[in-house]
């Protein structure tokens, strides 16, 4: 099975690249391969890579930014997924493509379901829920998959400023009042790989059994102050020193951004376990190791 990857440069796309390869032959597929902000391109592209399988998680992430770069947030996010998929319908080539908890206006304090309504906050949440629909108005044999709060050991991430930050400054503060599972890339990276393993021969009935949208991310729920504490006893217990010595919880009106962010990140796992019988991971156990992979890098720089 020829297992097309884009995004292999972020986060998720190298957990998926090392996990996939696995279960077949990954076609990495950097921007220079494939440019999401030029969709017209994106067509022939893929006759070229004529792969079995698509796996979708390069996207626009700038989720500031975005606020001042809607045009290319919604190509990129948007319209080339698009594209994308009336390709991947035409010849029934599956496809994975990657959302957001920022699809939702983090109203409450309940998980969100796939069928929660989405009323996103920012350009960014909009512009991939245009990608949602535009996935599903393909037609093709299609799984969509919300996560939230994506970090990795390498990558610029908030495991990564949280490290920075504490060795450089006494007191941080971080906001306390938005909560949601840090989930890194590679659990996101297995629990695909475990969708796939288990029948990659029924992939488009195996989707649709899940309507064609599953939330994945770690199981439990914390705040970013949470994570961040986390993050920092974490790294003390493997020997590393560090400069803080305090952690102020904000709130959301005390950290502006330019984006707005939803307060309710919680995402509902269970149609993971039932269409995939997959039982995710909690946010703290995943931590562990890429906190050891982050350790040891500290040791060595
Ligand atoms: N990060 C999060 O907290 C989070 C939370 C929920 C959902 N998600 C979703 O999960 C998926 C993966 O996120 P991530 O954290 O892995 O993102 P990431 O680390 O920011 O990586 C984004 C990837 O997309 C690529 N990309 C950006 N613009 C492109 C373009 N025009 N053409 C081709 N590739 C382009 C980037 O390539 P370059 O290196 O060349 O820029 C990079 O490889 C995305 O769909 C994202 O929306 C992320």
């Amino acid at each position: 099975m020829r297992i097309l990857v884009t995004g292999v440069t972020g986060q998720v796309g190298k957990a998926l690249t090392e996990r996939l390869c696995r279960l077949g032959d990954v076609i990495p597929a950097d921007r220079s391969v494939l440019n999401l902000a030029e969709p017209s391109t994106l067509p022939e592209a893929l006759d070229r890579l004529s792969p079995d399988l698509i796996v979708n998680p390069a996207a626009y992430t700038a989720v500031d930014r975005a606020e001042d770069e809607r045009e290319l947030a919604f190509i990129v996010n948007g319209e080339a997924p698009g594209v994308i998929a009336r390709w991947a319908s035409r010849r029934q080539v599956p496809l994975v493509h990657f959302s957001t908890d920022y699809v939702f206006d983090g109203q409450g304090e309940t998980p969100w379901h796939e069928d929660s309504p989405p009323a996103p906050l920012s350009v960014y949440g909009a512009s991939k829920l245009a990608g949602e629909e535009a996935i599903r108005a393909g037609a093709g044999p299609h799984l969509i998959v919300r996560t939230s709060w994506v970090y990795a050991a390498t990558g610029v991430n908030f495991l990564k400023t949280i490290a920075r930050l504490a060795c450089e400054r006494t007191e941080l503060k971080v906001v306390a009042d938005q909560v949601g599972a840090p989930t890194s890339g590679r659990v996101i990276a297995d629990a695909i790989a475990g969708i796939l393993a288990a029948d990659s021969t029924n992939l488009p009935q195996r989707f649709a059994k899940a309507n064609g949208l599953v939330n994945i991310a770690a199981s439990g729920e914390t705040s970013w102050h949470g994570f961040a504490a986390r993050i920092i006893d974490g790294l003390r217990a493997r020997g590393i020193k560090l400069a803080v010595q305090s952690i102020a919880p904000l709130r959301t009106e005390e950290f502006p951004t330019r984006a707005k962010r939803p307060h309710n990140s919680r995402l509902d796992l269970t149609r993971l376990n039932a269409a995939f019988g997959l039982i995710a991971p909690s946010w703290a156990d995943s931590l562990e190791p890429e906190l050891d992979k982050l350790a040891r890098e500290m040791r060595i720089e």
